[in-house]
């Protein structure tokens, strides 16, 4: 390099005309007028006007600054001078001032980009998989450069507080062991014992509580955790979760822990200064209001139980529901009687894909009740429901009968998708800066899997029952409260802990006879953890808070891939590298690993 770089591309002001400066960075774009050139010169913080007056410079410069293709990297020298009037670019922070270069040195040349990267709305065209394949390319765009900048900013900003909290940031290991009840895992193969296999952590949820047993008091850890399930918006093979630890408290502890830690975090990196203490809602209320244990209280459009005033109905869609104890559910979509046929019809495909049998529906139309359902309907069903879900002219009604908690998920699942419908048509408008933070709380400890016959944790079996009902564990399993919490912004579950099981005795109750793993199995994957809780083992609890997600919501991104520098598709490859790739045979041979070919693609 020939030249060092004086400043960088957002600062020159007027106040610095007539100096000599050095500039750094890429063409970001270059312009021919009548023989004098414009070339903006872009670094990471901003972008600065450079001119070439082929009156004023070697023949040779000029050539080679006509010649330069977007994107490649120059060192420019020049004096900054004020724009002539009426030129001013008020949308760069240096739109005032340009320089008028008198040396360049070019650093690297491009060629022609495979797509435009200056312009935000051609960008956004551009294929995702395009995108990933040329990530470096992509972010060089300032919203990408933008989303990275915050997500650094709030891993700053939560080792800062953490640490002001006096938690020990704590690296666990990233071979671990396999312990298949969550999702699935990925396996290392190891060379020095054959047959043997790490696996990546799902999370570092049996270190964390090991190093409560250690005394460690308060444990925080920037953890990469892996889990191999189908990917999604959300989801990534590899992610990154806030993950806490802490001894000696409860989960009220837990709550204001965290509502400070987002608190800080929301300031820091956006300005807003969101409210706190969080809503509470219990798991059932979550469900019967919002169809959802992550609900988005951004809209109305809340869920209104008719399992009473349909159960003798002439309906027999609903009655029967009923009387196989089931519930009658519905929610009132206002101002959506205009639906189309097909909007329609891709709400009711989405109540079949959750379970739905159909979708009954009422559209509230010049006066009348435009429905097939309506005509089994006797007056007071009729007064009920306009009376509990205030219907009006302009409106639409869904329903959802069966189950209590199908119903409820499907009218969840609906609602999410009117809103979004509506929002899209303008009908429904959500401020980008709201940010409805709640709790879910008193989730059951359990769930049925039917397939399989048994109960499995709905969290993980490490958390703790609620005491009281601690007694229903064994004979009635379905009752029992866990210790459990989730925590939830504009519908994203954000992160959930809870607080765990310390006694050694009742872990393996609910291993053994809850959960019904057999006894080689608890002794095989968890006999240190059960042996480590009988040399003084502290009460404890913790959570993780998905980061990349936090991210997302925070940069008002949909999808996690938007805030991860070289994020995975959603067939889990990265399409630059293009891992996974294959092996050597001789690597292969030294992992005593053979490849079933018929299984390949
Ligand atoms: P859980 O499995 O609920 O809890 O995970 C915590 C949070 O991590 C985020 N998350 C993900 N983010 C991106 N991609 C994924 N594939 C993914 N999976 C999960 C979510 C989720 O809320 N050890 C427990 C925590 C505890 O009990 O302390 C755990 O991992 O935002
Ligand atoms: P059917 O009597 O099966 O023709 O259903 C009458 C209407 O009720 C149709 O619009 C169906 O889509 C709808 N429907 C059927 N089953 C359910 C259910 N479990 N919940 C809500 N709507 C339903």
């Amino acid at each position: 390099m020939k030249f060092k770089r004086s400043h960088h591309c957002n600062e020159l002001r007027e106040g610095q005309i007539g100096e000599e400066v050095v500039l750094s960075g890429w063409v970001h774009s270059r312009r021919d007028l009548g023989g004098v050139i414009f070339i903006d010169v872009r670094d990471r913080k901003g972008r600065t006007q450079t001119v070439f007056d082929p009156s004023d410079l070697p023949k040779e410069l000029y050539e080679t600054a006509s010649s330069l293709h977007s994107e490649s990297v120059i060192s420019v020298k020049g004096k900054v001078r004020r724009r002539p009037d009426g030129t001013d670019n008020l949308k760069i922070e240096t739109g005032r001032v340009e320089i008028v270069v008198v040396e360049m040195e070019v650093l690297n040349r491009a060629d022609v980009i495979p797509f435009q990267i200056d312009d935000p709305e051609a960008a956004a065209k551009v294929h995702e998989e395009h995108r990933l394949k040329y990530r470096y390319l992509d972010l060089r765009r300032p919203e990408m450069l933008r989303n990275l900048q915050i997500r650094s900013k709030a891993a700053t900003t939560t080792r800062v507080f953490m640490s002001e909290q006096e938690f020990l940031e704590i690296e666990t290991p990233t071979l671990f062991k396999s312990t298949p009840e969550g999702a699935r895992e990925f396996l290392v193969p190891s060379r020095i014992h054959p047959g043997k296999f790490y696996a990546l952590p799902q999370s570092p949820q049996q270190y964390k509580q090991i190093l409560m047993v250690a005394g460690v008091d308060k444990y925080f850890q920037m953890a990469r955790c892996y889990r191999d399930e189908d990917l999604r918006a959300d989801r990534q093979p590899e992610f990154t979760q806030i993950d806490i630890e802490m001894s000696f408290i409860d989960r009220e502890d837990i709550y204001s822990l965290i509502e400070s830690l987002l608190k800080r975090i929301w300031k820091e990196t956006r300005n807003l200064d969101i409210p706190t203490p969080f809503l509470r809602l219990s798991y059932e209320e979550a469900l019967n209001r919002y169809g959802s244990d992550k609900p988005d209280t951004r809209f109305d459009m809340e869920i209104v139980d008719f399992t009473e005033e349909f159960k003798t109905s002439q309906f027999k869609v609903f009655s029967g529901a009923v009387k196989k104890g089931g519930v009658v559910k519905a929610l009132n979509a206002k101002g959506f009687a205009c639906v189309t046929q097909g909007q329609l019809e891709t709400l009711t495909k989405l109540a079949i894909s959750c379970g739905a049998k159909g979708l009954a529906f009422i559209k509230v139309e010049d006066g009348n009740w435009k429905s097939p359902i309506v005509k089994f309907f006797s007056d007071e069903e009729k007064a009920a429901l306009t009376e509990k879900l205030g219907i009006e002219e302009g409106d639409l009604i869904l329903f959802a009968a069966g189950e209590w908690l199908s119903s409820c998920e499907i009218l969840g699942a609906i609602r999410n998708k009117a809103s979004e419908i509506l929002q899209s048509q303008g009908k429904l408008t959500i401020p980008n800066d709201q940010f409805n933070f709640l709790w879910v709380i008193e989730f059951p400890l359990l769930a049925f899997d039917k397939e399989m016959n048994r109960w499995y944790s709905s969290h993980h079996p490490f958390t703790a029952p609620v005491e009281e009902d601690v007694h229903n564990l064994i004979d009635n399993p379905k009752e029992v409260r866990g210790q459990h919490y989730d925590v939830v912004v504009n519908g994203v579950e954000l992160g959930g802990g809870s607080i765990r099981i310390h006694q050694p005795d009742l872990q393996r109750t609910v291993f053994e006879k809850v959960l019904q793993l057999s006894e080689e199995i608890v002794k095989e994957r968890f006999s240190y953890m059960l042996e480590a809780f009988r040399y003084g083992c502290p009460p404890h609890g913790g959570i993780a808070l998905g980061f990349d997600r936090m991210i997302a919501v925070l940069c008002g991104t949909g999808s996690i891939r938007d805030v991860i520098a070289f994020p995975k598709t959603a067939k889990g490859t990265d399409l630059m590298t293009d891992a996974p790739a294959e092996v050597e045979p001789r690597q292969l041979r030294d992992l005593h690993v053979q490849v079933n070919v018929a299984d390949k693609e």
